[in-house]
């Protein structure tokens, strides 16, 4: 933890206190996610408790408070794509990946990174392209009509390979 890159980014605002959303942000930006130690800090230093810190890092789906892949993937579980197959897209990603369901985040958020930091995986709920379904997202990227054929080729885009 930088606590210099913490204080600059606590001394932009006049009143960190009712900036807490805006100062998380911009850590994450920085660091790449957001560190316990990183959330003390802030906490202490602009006087709002850390279970209040820590309720709106855990609400908003976009903050990770575990380092994540250079990639972040996201298979979209929302209905329309459970429906179409969602949960195989997801199974297969697990293996081509070689990740494992159980590491659970503290937060309770689904978080699972390769070895080599290159990818990270999770799931999402809907991103509002359900007729293109089952859908999975490469950081800003939306791929539709997934199937367990196409993933492999996408992936590649991305520096995975086969082992
Ligand atoms: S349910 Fe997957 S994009 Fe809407």
């Amino acid at each position: 933890m930088e606590t210099n890159l913490l204080d600059n980014i606590i001394l932009k605002y006049q009143n960190p206190s009712g900036k807490v959303l805006s100062i998380l942000e911009e850590v994450q930006e920085k660091q790449g996610y957001l560190s316990r130690e990183s959330l003390i800090y802030i906490s202490k230093n602009i006087k709002v408790p850390l279970t209040q810190i820590y309720s709106i890092a855990t609400f908003y789906s976009f903050f990770n408070l575990k380092p994540v892949g250079t990639n972040i993937i996201s298979v979209c579980m929302g209905t329309a794509c459970h429906v179409k197959g969602a949960a195989e897209i997801l199974n297969n990603l697990e293996y081509l990946l070689d990740v494992k369901e159980d590491e659970i985040t503290s937060d309770g958020k689904f978080l699972l990174t390769t070895q080599d930091k290159n990818f990270s995986l999770n799931v999402a709920r809907c991103f509002g392209c359900c007729s293109m379904a089952p859908v999975v997202r490469i950081n800003e990227k939306i791929y539709g009509h997934m199937t367990i054929n196409t993933l492999p080729k996408i992936l590649k885009e991305y520096g995975w390979i086969k082992k």
